[in-house]
């Protein structure tokens, strides 16, 4: 695929529905009793994997038309141990949260994934699972494929999360569901809460407490039913970021993204940006499902400066780094990023992924073992690369977003990636007026 310069965007826009909500609203709803009505559900490769799973363990999942799904749970403890192996694709959110689920169920399963999947570290969820009383057979590092074996007999723990992650909170809090006793996840950085919010959604009670050093305590009691409800999942902030950035770095751009989540722990990359001076509001707040969301206007009526990014706001802008740094490569002044190390184990190795995509288009940066310095210009680099993608869908739309102010075209290897989390991406965007083609 190819992204060449374009005219300042416009245009009112509905980016897809948010992928960690997606995923949740699935696993749960199979959890339920009863029926659950969802809507807005991402329709993308990823949740696509999970919707396949729980079908292989049991539930009846129906997709109507345009986002809305049905699913008839099977109740927690009652999934049925899947006959085949479980191939997770890309998705490390999948994997990683039915390994929880799949611990403290009676049954057995064999997970494999695609070449980014097999290369990512497990370790952080067997530990806690093992001590459930999960066991796992995984390769070298912890790494897929592997296969778990589950009891009907899980033991709660309290664990300290020893990396911020709502994936390993999540993975415990689902194991817990089915567990004796209260399971409590202490975790000193917050990190996405959707499990915690669309728990009660379905009916669970979630306890959260502060203790003394500041950390929360989020506790689950095993024994309780979830019961099948409506869930209506919002835009993806994540995604919407993509074309967010592409209007600020376009001088003149005004854009509206309807209904994103706004969860304060989804938006430090927002934060960032109006810190940079970017012109984002956000209208029609609303609370819908326990989450809140609004429609955002962003204008791009100023050029970008260079900030520090505060490491305490890594969390909650996670998967954002690979398109703040467009941003940075486009501002005028330094942008710091530090307490990075989470980015050497996502989908790509993102820190090596964007340093090495942006130098090929000639921006000045420097990159250690957890950080990355931009230095900025203030005005677009000069583009004109083919970048490596390593199966990565944010490498591959944060470098397409580039290519939308760059002197020259840039390319990405391999597009592909991106139906796993944002199928209708070329077309939302050439909507809005960039051009971006298949080569
Ligand atoms: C996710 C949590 C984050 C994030 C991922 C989705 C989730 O991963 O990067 O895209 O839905 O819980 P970590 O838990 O590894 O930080």
């Amino acid at each position: 695929m190819i992204s060449s310069k374009c005219s300042p965007l416009e245009g009112t826009v509905r980016v897809p529905g948010d992928k960690s909500m997606s995923h949740r609203a699935l696993m749960f709803g199979a959890l339920a009793e009863g029926e659950t009505m969802i809507s807005g559900l991402l329709e993308g490769e990823d949740v696509f994997n999970t919707a396949n799973a729980m079908r292989t363990m049991g539930a009846r999942i129906e997709k109507g038309g345009d986002g809305l799904w049905r699913c008839f749970g099977q109740g927690v403890g009652n999934l049925v141990e899947p006959s085949c192996v479980l191939d997770m694709g890309n998705s490390g959110t999948s994997t990683r949260l039915l390994m929880g689920i799949v611990a403290s169920h009676p049954i057995s399963a064999c997970f494999t994934g695609d070449a980014s999947l097999i290369k990512r570290p497990m370790g952080r969820v067997t530990v806690p699972l093992e001590q459930m009383g999960a066991s796992f057979i995984t390769r070298h590092g912890g790494k897929p494929p592997f296969a778990v074996k589950g009891t009907g007999e899980a033991k709660a723990i309290t664990y300290r999360l020893p990396v911020a992650s709502a994936q390993v909170k999540s993975a415990i809090l689902l194991a817990g569901l089915n567990a004796r006793g209260t399971t409590t996840v202490i975790e000193a950085h917050p990190t996405r809460d959707h499990s915690e919010n669309m728990l009660r959604h379905f009916g669970v009670k979630v306890d959260i407490a502060k203790i003394e050093d500041g950390a929360d305590a989020i506790s689950v009691t095993g024994g309780q039913r979830l019961l099948g409800c409506a869930v209506d999942v919002p835009s993806d902030p994540s995604s919407a970021a993509f074309p967010i950035v592409a209007a600020l770095i376009n001088h003149g751009s005004e854009i509206k993204l309807i209904r994103v989540g706004i969860n304060p722990r989804r938006i430090g990359l927002y934060e960032t940006l109006i810190e940079m001076g970017a012109e984002i509001e956000f209208q029609n707040k609303a609370i819908d499902a326990g989450e809140p969301i609004a429609n955002i206007i962003v204008k791009s009526t100023r050029p970008l400066k260079g900030v520090d990014v505060p490491a305490s706001r890594v969390p909650s802008m996670i998967d954002e780094f690979p398109v703040l740094a467009m941003a940075a490569a486009c501002a005028e002044g330094t942008t710091r990023m530090t307490d990075l190390a989470e980015l050497r184990v996502k989908e790509s190795d993102r820190l090596l992924m964007v340093a090495n995509g942006l130098k090929a288009c000639g921006v000045n940066l420097e990159m250690g073992e957890d950080w990355l310095t931009i230095h900025g210009t203030g005005k677009p680099p000069k583009g004109g690369a083919t970048i490596e993608t390593a199966l990565d869908h944010r490498i591959a739309m944060s470098f397409l977003v580039l290519g939308t102010v760059t002197d020259e075209p840039i390319a990405i290897d391999d597009g592909s990636p991106i139906n796993t989390s944002f199928p209708k991406f070329t077309a939302l965007m050439a909507e809005l007026g960039a051009k971006i083609q298949s080569k």
